[in-house]
């Protein structure tokens, strides 16, 4: 059997084995939302460490758990804490824990990250839905030999932030009086930030915002026919576009101001996500 495919059934049979709750949302938390797991009525927590053979997260500020239970009665499950390709873990592992949470249920995967601003109509704490992304600049997850369990080999990726989806969280961003932006996300493999020429770069291919997450994972999700969406929050103007230094302290700093209201627009889109599909 193929080794990538092996490890995620051995981490399904440990999770399964612990925790007996079926979710249809996955939601991973980016910066800054990591304290949404509170607003869940929650039935298990489970830590990534007790998940035989799961990566481990080593950032800081980064907890890795699962938390299982419902928002608005959609039963869901929640990454605190994600796995980043620059914390050096092969792709495979990297999108492992997206996998895992196909593999108990879920069929919508919302991604939520924290982003620089490309475009220069944006400002720092805009919420940007995201359109589609850019992810050539890191390796595919899919790279190695196919599992057909999972997917094609050649896999479409004409449609990957479900329009339905999409529709449906602007629609509720409206209804809250929340506007929200709507672009393409580029990957970067960080952790540097990136250099003023290489946005000029990102710009001029059309992305509108830049990360060090989120694609691969979708492409991974995709390719195992979840519907996904995905919200970007705009922590900072990306490097060049002012004269000032781009610094953690300022992303999480935004982040964090701008938590309140992206978790109701989480909580609310969830509510109506599920009604969607
Ligand atoms: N670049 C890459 N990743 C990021 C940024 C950025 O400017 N801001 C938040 N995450």
């Amino acid at each position: 059997m193929n080794q990538a495919y092996e490890k995620l059934l051995n981490c399904y049979e440990s999770c399964k084995s612990k925790v007996d709750f079926v979710p249809k949302v996955a939601l991973v938390l980016g910066s800054g939302l990591g304290d949404f797991a509170d607003t869940i009525r929650q039935e298990a927590v489970l830590d990534y460490g007790d998940i035989e053979g799961f990566p481990q997260s080593t950032v800081e500020g980064h907890q890795g758990r699962f938390i299982f239970g419902y928002v608005k009665d959609v039963p869901v499950v929640c990454m605190q804490g994600r796995v980043h390709y620059y914390e050096g873990y092969p792709m495979n592992d990297v999108v492992l824990p997206i996998r895992l949470m196909k593999l108990m249920g879920a069929e919508i995967l919302f991604l939520t990250n924290a982003a620089g601003g490309v475009n220069l109509d944006y400002r720092p704490g805009d919420l940007m839905l995201i359109r589609d992304h850019i992810s050539v600049l890191v390796p595919s997850p899919l790279i190695g030999p196919n599992c057909n369990a999972l997917g094609l080999r050649f896999c479409d990726m004409s449609d990957t932030y479900d329009g339905a989806l999409r529709s449906v969280i602007r629609k509720t961003a409206e209804a809250m009086g929340i506007s929200i932006q709507e672009g393409v996300y580029m990957q970067f493999t960080g952790p540097q930030y990136e250099t003023p020429a290489e946005i000029r770069m990102a710009r001029t291919l059309g992305a509108d915002a830049v990360g060090m997450s989120t694609a691969c994972e979708a492409v991974a999700a995709n390719h195992m026919g979840m519907h996904i969406c995905g919200i970007s929050c705009i922590t900072n103007m990306a490097a060049g576009v002012t004269s000032q230094p781009l610094s953690h302290e300022e992303v999480q700093e935004t982040a964090d101001r701008t938590a309140p209201l992206f978790k109701k627009l989480v909580t609310e889109s969830i509510g109506a996500l599920a009604e969607a599909i």
